[in-house]
């Protein structure tokens, strides 16, 4: 395999017609000193893609290339960069730039840059005014910083899901305490949710609770760790956990019609609700509920590096995998059509398949 890099991707130029990719040609940002250039070989398919190509989210930038879950080799690195060498297995998550100077980026909270963030796709670079292109694509260019080494012990196609699915449920998990002693809860059980289950019960959570919305789901997540299984669309489905979580994260793609209430009278008071979901509708947050119950409401964007590198690592020493489905990239049409139609267990994984 050469080191030679082909730019093409496939692109969506219609939101209308969003499972409809056509092949086409990138034109990169110009190479700056810090940067690394990535000959893709995987990238899975999140949950994000689907809200940014089908327009959910608002209009994208068209044509639109998406994909932010990314695992590949280092094919040129800039003059600048320091901890990554052509030839070592990288991989890239939903962020691929931010300032690197304000108090969020030298506290390891890169994710929440106060000045720019530039995200993997869809997002425009402050320099040069170039639109970020994702992973659905035969290579990507990323500031060192959001370049991430895989450890030898995960292959590719299993660390590329972790990149944004798994850093996303890792960093409030270890945020917010989880670990001996604690009880968790995650609601909503597809790509984020089955790494939340795995990654819980690796951090040692004394219990570790599965909500989904209907019992299709039961039999797999106590496989990934859960100790327990609640079906959220049953009545009183809360009563035998009232106020008993430390904490919980919720992945569910879904609002209005999440039963908030009921979710939060789960939590013992000073517990933690975390919202990592971005529903194209906004979730209503039930006020009272907090306050009579001493909960506190948040959310959490992506990870940091650090907190990467850290998940990676845990990942490897536990043996933590996603459940995966590959298929050829050219098939990404098919693979955000399942995930919209909730019908994807756990995450499909892209493999590449642009002639170079
Ligand atoms: N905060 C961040 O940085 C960040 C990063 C990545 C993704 N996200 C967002 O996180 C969300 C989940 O992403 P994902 O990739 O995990 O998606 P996913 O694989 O489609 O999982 C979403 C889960 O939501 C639940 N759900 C979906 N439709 C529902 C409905 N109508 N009623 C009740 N529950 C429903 C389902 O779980 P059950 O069947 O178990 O109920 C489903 O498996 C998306 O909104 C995505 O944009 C956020
Ligand atoms: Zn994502
Ligand atoms: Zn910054």
């Amino acid at each position: 395999m050469s080191n030679e890099l082909t730019w093409k991707g496939y692109a969506v130029h219609d939101t209308a017609k969003w499972e409809d990719f056509k092949l086409i040609d990138i034109k990169p940002k110009p190479r700056g000193e810090y940067d690394v250039d990535i000959k893709i070989e995987y990238c899975g398919v999140c949950g994000s893609d689907v809200h940014t190509i089908t327009g959910g989210w608002g209009p994208p930038h068209l044509p639109v290339i998406v994909g932010h879950e990314i695992a590949g080799t280092a094919a040129w690195v800039g003059p600048k960069v320091t901890g990554i060498k052509v030839g070592d297995r990288v991989g890239v998550g939903a962020q691929i730039c931010s300032c690197l100077e304000c108090k969020m980026c030298k506290t390891n909270n890169e994710q929440y840059c106060q000045k720019h963030v530039t995200f993997t796709y869809n997002s425009v670079y402050p320099e040069s005014g170039t639109i970020t292109t994702g992973g659905y694509s035969s290579a990507i260019r990323s500031h060192e910083r959001f370049v991430f080494p895989i450890p030898d012990a995960l292959e590719l196609e299993h660390a590329a899901p972790m990149l944004c699915g798994g850093v996303t449920v890792y960093s409030p998990l270890v945020r917010n305490g989880a670990g001996p002693g604690k009880r968790v809860g995650v609601v909503g059980i597809g790509g984020l949710g089955h790494f939340a289950i795995q990654f819980a019960k690796g951090l040692g959570c004394e219990e570790v609770v599965a909500f989904s919305h209907s019992s299709r789901k039961k039999e797999d997540a106590i496989k990934l760790g859960a100790t327990q299984f609640v079906e959220t669309g049953k009545k009183g489905f809360e009563e035998a956990l009232h106020a008993s979580l430390d904490l919980i994260i919720c992945t569910a793609n879904v609002a209005p019609g999440i039963a908030m209430s009921e979710l939060l009278s789960t939590l013992a008071p000073g517990g933690k609700f975390v919202m990592v979901a971005i529903p194209e509708e906004q979730v209503p947050i039930p006020s009272r509920d907090l306050v009579v119950r001493g909960i506190s409401f948040g959310g959490s964007l992506l990870g940091s590096k650090k907190e990467a590198l850290e998940m990676l690592q845990l990942a490897a020493a536990k043996g933590i995998k996603p459940w995966i489905e590959i298929m050829p990239m050219k098939d990404c049409g098919k693979a955000v059509r399942a995930v919209k139609d909730g019908n994807v267990r756990y995450r499909h994984v892209l493999k590449q398949d642009i002639p170079r």
